[in-house]
């Protein structure tokens, strides 16, 4: 990959009950989202813990999405607001590792926003094109050109 033909690869960890629903039904409803993005359902974004968000980014991902059910609607009563506590945790240990933190993003919607969430991921993948490709792909690109062998 050069720097050129950068497509950028998201990681969503989507709850099952409120995301990942909303996902589901924008296939049903034919409404189409780049395939950029990798879906990874969670019970629960209260689930994830901020080495999961950094595990991502270690493995390839130049962005990750955390979307939860909306404020209050948590099927485990505040697991939307632990995740909300644990993104941003992890946006400020990024930007101290030297990632921008809008490469980590973490949205709210409802099962039924279908309609919402397909834009949301469109913005998310613009953002992160804009961005380019992470830091560590970066390395890696620049690694790969120094030594082609
Ligand atoms: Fe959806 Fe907790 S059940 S964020």
């Amino acid at each position: 990959m050069n720097l050129y033909d950068f497509e950028p690869k998201i990681v969503a960890f989507c709850c099952h009950y409120c995301a990942y629903a909303a996902a589901d039904l924008s296939g049903s409803m034919r409404l189409q989202y780049p395939p950029n993005i990798r879906i990874i359902r969670t019970p629960c974004t209260g689930k994830l813990e901020v080495e999961y968000f950094m595990r991502a980014f270690e493995k390839g991902a130049d962005g990750v999405l955390v979307a939860g059910c909306e404020e209050g609607s948590c099927h485990f009563s505040d697991g939307n607001f632990l995740a909300k506590r644990r993104v941003n945790y992890a946006r400020q240990i990024l930007m101290e590792a030297g990632f921008e933190k809008e490469r980590l993003r973490m949205v709210n919607l409802g099962a039924a926003d279908a309609t919402i969430f397909v834009p949301m991921v469109k913005d998310m993948i613009e953002t992160v094109r804009n961005l380019g490709p992470s830091p560590l792909a970066k390395a890696k690109i620049f690694v790969k050109q120094e030594n082609p062998l």
